[in-house]
């Protein structure tokens, strides 16, 4: 997996409007039936993602006629049921709505082809598909375990006409690949579901599509599903693939976390997609859901969110967003009927129940259901298991605490550009950097200006002070980095109104004397020092705002503040205010020794390669040499209220 992270601030509110990307279920659909049917379909806004670029290689490779039209639009020249590659080998990721119906067509198709995944798809279960394939005739073998990916399919004789079974309590996509594959063999042949069906809605996409496609299932409730001779696909010109309403989800409920009006188009009232049905989840938790044809929209209720008792077998992908919305509603939510969560991407009531619960979470799951009781959540990092629908649930939490999400590039299965569309509708906290160099004032201007906004605090120097002192306590070498890095890592510290307590015990001054002013001054100069003090520093960016006092506080750590201050004084200024400091405190001091070992420190501050101490193009200078600190904070106060609109 990536090693590649995402940090986010703690968000304040939500509002806006998105245009959703592709339903991911109806653009996989609509390529496999192009690929078909008997004429050329023009795919119009197609979803962009991993799972609908697996589909696409893998039509190419079996000679289907594959033109990119620019701007989501796919030109399709379909092979009226007869793949002109007969043997391939075809790699379909972890796309399950590639694999499945790929599989089902294929095996009908009278080819010889090998169809495999990456190691998780390996680990998916097939072999009820398999089963109502061989009912057919079908040659199926399986190349590693029994039930499972990766497969090999060779031409066979199909059987005409009949019944075949197949399990729909595990997972809807094999009856959907199925339905899909039917009319290929040219005979009537009805379906009959064992066992009670999941996921039903996605049926009702695979009909409807398949109907667009000029194919008419005749059904008999949710039982049996009958595919008569004769039915055989055909281009019905252009189609419009309709937004993503599990990708809504999202968006919905950050709206009715924060705040709202938040809009989604591209998909409403007039859906074909039973994730719509999330809005009423969302409904039943108190948010305040408006809806048209083709857009929906979300609004925080004034009570805040309560929690809910649901059955979510409807909804399964869209219910993982409710398992994050309920951090924020009042009570004790648990989600039920919802065991094909286990054999998902990842198995989804394991990952959402371990990340949950590093959040601060009360959380219990069973083999079926989850339950998710809220409590003070703390910043954490968020692993996200290869799981597109990980990641953007857990992005909501941020409304809660900063946080961080480990592989946020996973999100590309679906919504490659989730996270920037993200930032479009949500207001993170503010933050003002301060920078500037050792003694400027800048940490007495910063507290104050805290003080006054009643945004929070960071001392960043405070940390890399207190790793030089848990090195030396520890009897480690400033200069060894990866053991400095290993304390700094685990550095127990807690700060608060009063004093910095570093393993439960106040500090005092001992971070202040200017031999630890040396030694965090070369902690510093540590690039895995530095790294693992990152997130440390940034879940301090929390509601309703932050000021950080460093080096790097504007370049590296609140790259986005909307407020960066570089904060200065010549240097015999600086040494004579440290003096004063020295002095008052009872230490001893000489000027002199100060002023030579400030401008030796600016040199390494300034010169080191890691995040070293310079002016930002984006910040304002403000050389505080002949000002006192109540008009240096003045300044960095006007600039705030312009600066934080
Ligand atoms: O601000 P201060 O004097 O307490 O900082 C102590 C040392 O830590 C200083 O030599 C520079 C370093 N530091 C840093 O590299 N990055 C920060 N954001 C803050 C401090």
């Amino acid at each position: 997996m990536s090693q590649e992270f995402l940090d986010l601030p703690q968000l304040v509110s939500a509002a806006g409007s998105v245009r959703l990307p592709g339903s991911k279920s109806i653009s996989n659909r609509v390529l496999l039936l192009a690929a078909l049917a008997d004429g050329v379909t023009e795919v119009r806004d197609l979803l962009a993602s991993d799972d609908t670029e697996r589909m696409l290689d893998a039509l190419k490779t079996l000679g289907v006629g594959v033109e990119a039209l620019g701007g989501e639009a796919w030109k399709i020249t379909g092979c009226a049921g007869r793949f002109p590659v007969k043997q391939a080998e075809l790699f379909l990721g972890n796309a399950g709505t590639a694999f499945r119906p790929l599989t089902a067509a294929l095996a009908l198709a009278g080819g010889d082809y090998v169809l495999k995944g990456v190691a998780r798809m390996h680990e998916r279960p097939i072999g009820d598909l398999v089963d109502g394939l061989r009912q057919l005739g079908a040659d199926v073998t399986y190349l590693g375990n029994d039930g499972y990916p990766p497969l090999q399919l060779r031409p066979a004789s199909i059987q005409p006409g009949g019944v075949v079974k197949v399990r729909g309590d595990v997972s809807s996509q094999f009856l959907t690949g199925l339905l899909m594959a039917l009319p290929l063999t040219g005979e009537t042949v009805a379906v009959d579901v064992v066992g009670e069906l999941i996921s039903k809605p996605y049926i009702e996409i695979t009909l409807a599509t398949m109907a667009r496609f000029g194919v008419i299932v005749e059904r008999d409730g949710w039982q049996r599903f009958t595919v008569r001779a004769g039915s055989r696909y055909v281009s019905p010109g252009t189609v419009y693939v309709e937004g993503d309403a599990s990708s809504a989800s999202y968006f919905l409920a950050l709206g009715a976390i924060g705040g709202g009006p938040l809009r989604v188009e591209g998909v409403g009232r007039d859906s074909i997609q039973g994730d719509v049905k999330f809005a009423e989840a969302l409904a039943q938790m108190g948010a305040v859901i408006e809806t048209g044809p083709n857009w929906m929209e979300a609004k925080a209720p004034a009570g805040g969110l309560v929690a809910v008792d649901l059955d979510c077998n409807h909804i399964p992908d869209a219910a993982m967003t409710l398992a994050t919305a309920a951090l924020f509603a009042q009570g004790t939510t648990t989600l039920r009927n919802i065991a094909s969560w286990r054999v998902k991407e990842t198995d989804r009531i394991a990952a959402m129940a371990t990340e949950l619960r590093k959040l601060g979470a009360g959380v219990e799951e069973g083999a079926d259901f989850i339950r998710i009781t809220p409590s003070t959540v703390k910043p954490a990092a968020i692993d996200t298991y290869d799981d597109h629908r990980m990641a953007m649930c857990f992005s909501l939490a941020a409304f809660a605490t900063p946080l961080r999400i480990n592989d946020p590039k996973c999100v590309a299965k679906t919504f490659p550009d989730y996270f920037e569309r993200f930032a479009t509708v949500t207001r993170a906290a503010p933050v003002i950097a301060i920078d500037g160099p050792s003694a400027s004032g800048k940490g007495t201007v910063a507290a104050r200006v805290a003080a006054a906004l009643g945004f929070a605090y960071l001392d960043s120097g405070a940390l890399y002070r207190l790793t030089a002192l848990a090195a030396q306590r520890a009897g480690v070498a400033w200069t060894d980095e990866a053991a400095v890095a290993a304390i700094a890592a685990r550095l127990d510290v807690v700060f608060t109104e009063s004093d910095i307590r570093l393993d439960g015990v106040p500090v005092g001054d001992a971070i202040r004397t200017e031999a630890m002013s040396s030694g965090a001054s070369q902690v510093a100069a540590l690039p895995a020092v530095r790294e693992a003090l990152l997130f440390r520093q940034r879940a301090f960016n929390t509601a309703p705002g932050l000021v950080g006092d460093g080096r790097d506080m504007g370049s590296v750590i609140f790259p986005r503040a909307p407020l960066k201050v570089f904060l200065t004084a010549s240097a015999e200024a600086r040494a004579e205010r440290r003096y004063k400091q020295l002095i008052d405190k009872g230490f001893s001091a000489n000027l002199a020794d100060l002023l030579s070992d400030l401008r030796q420190r600016d040199e390494r501050d300034s010169q080191r390669s890691v995040a070293p101490l310079r002016q930002e193009a984006d910040a304002r200078l403000l050389d505080t040499t002949h000002l006192t600190i109540e008009q240096a904070v003045k300044q960095v106060l006007d600039w705030a209220t312009e600066a934080l609109q």
